[in-house]
């Protein structure tokens, strides 16, 4: 699978020499296809950049950080930098289902030609994606595959978030991974088809390595993910405990909290996300290492779909790939390469592609931690 930013340039390069062809009359006329979208006249297609409307986007909560940090602000940025005069609709469900149903029921009354949906519950949302299918409306599953006849679905490859989780967690136990090693997994919420993903991939790569003793769901919450963990602890006894599984950085924060009353601290704990307190973990060695899922090519690649069906382009060259979702509908999908973060690669991953500099990272409580780190 080819590294996201390497693909979106290429689809992009696709779509513009497409309307470079027909612009010219000649396939190839290299020097728009090499430019970036915006080169070849504002946002891209010439349809794109003449093109009106909206789109609106649905995102799930506003625990977790990556939302409203990155993925709305460069989901919005993309659009405007392809349609200019398309609008962005934005709503946030803040982790009720209920919430988002009524916001889909909004956005489709108000008129959008697109909806772009990260469900809080994926099965739930399939009534609204249906509703909207009824008006005509395209849908883009973003991040979590809606259940219904969704248009296209934008994510990573979910099972190998997980799997890199547990070589990750198997590579810092070392020889302490044996099968009778107790593992505490701490879970997504079910709600979400990712947390199924990342926790087959996750099990398929610690599977007959250690032993999980104590498996439950934080529901992506931190103070759930808390209780849980302390319970585990309470459960299985402090001392009997070789590490933690949190399935993603949010919930790895309640866990670092019960670890460290339970003075485990130094004990391995796993994440996704690449969230700054996380990397701050990483950098003082309270967290292991993260999952990064680089959030702008996700949102830029959902972006260009999200147009693309609003002019009716095609959006196979985005879409190469397919993914059944919960309903049973094979959804044509753009599936992105996580990569594994910890001590040795942040500065390489995370402040090279502009998530946080140094500074932010290194703030007067991690400046010792940051410099036996290197990281400078
Ligand atoms: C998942 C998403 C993760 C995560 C979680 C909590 O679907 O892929 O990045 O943080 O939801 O919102």
């Amino acid at each position: 699978m080819k590294h996201p930013l390497k693909r979106v340039a290429t689809a992009t390069a696709v779509v513009s020499l497409v309307l470079a062809a027909a612009a010219c009359g000649k396939a190839g006329s290299s020097s728009s296809s090499s430019s970036s979208p915006a080169a070849s006249g504002a946002g891209g297609t010439a349809a794109a950049g003449s093109a009106t409307g909206s789109i609106g986007l649905l995102l799930p909560e506003n625990t977790t950080t990556r939302y409203e940090q990155f993925d709305k602000p460069y989901f919005e940025a993309k659009v405007k930098e392809l349609a200019p005069n398309v609008e962005v609709k934005y709503a946030n469900a803040g982790g009720s289902p209920q919430t988002q149903a009524q916001q889909a029921t909004t956005m489709i009354n108000s008129g959008v030609k697109v909806l772009v949906v990260d469900a809080q519950d994926s099965a739930q949302i399939k009534s609204s994606v249906e509703a909207a299918k009824a008006k005509g409306i395209k849908v883009v599953a973003y991040d979590r595959l809606a259940q219904g006849p969704v248009d296209a679905y934008v994510s990573f490859d979910n099972v190998k978030v997980g799997h890199l989780q547990g070589t990750g967690l198997l590579s810092v136990l070392g020889s302490k991974a044996t099968p009778s090693a107790k593992i505490v997994e701490i879970d997504g919420d079910s709600a979400d088809p990712n947390a199924a993903d990342f926790k087959s991939g996750f099990q398929s790569a610690v599977k007959g390595h250690v032993d999980i003793a104590y498996d439950a769901s934080g529901l992506w919450k931190p103070d759930v993910a808390a209780q849980k963990a302390t319970a585990a602890i309470n459960q299985l006894g402090a001392s009997n405990i070789s590490g933690f599984y949190s399935a993603n950085d949010g919930m790895a924060a309640g866990i670092a909290t019960s670890m460290k009353n339970a003075g485990l601290s130094k004990l391995p704990l796993t994440g996704q996300d690449a969230q700054l307190d996380a990397i701050q973990r990483i950098v003082a060695g309270t967290q292991s290492f993260t999952i990064y899922k680089a959030y702008k090519p996700e949102a830029d690649a959902a972006a260009e779909i999200a147009v693309n069906l609003l002019t009716g382009a095609p959006i196979t060259s985005i879409a190469t790939a397919t993914k059944v979702n919960g309903s049973g509908n094979t959804v044509s999908s753009d599936l992105l390469t996580p990569v594994l973060v910890n001590v040795s690669n942040i500065k390489s991953t995370v402040v090279a592609d502009g998530l946080y500099t140094v500074a932010q990272i290194c703030t007067p409580d991690f400046a010792a931690a940051c410099k036996t780190a290197g990281l400078s």
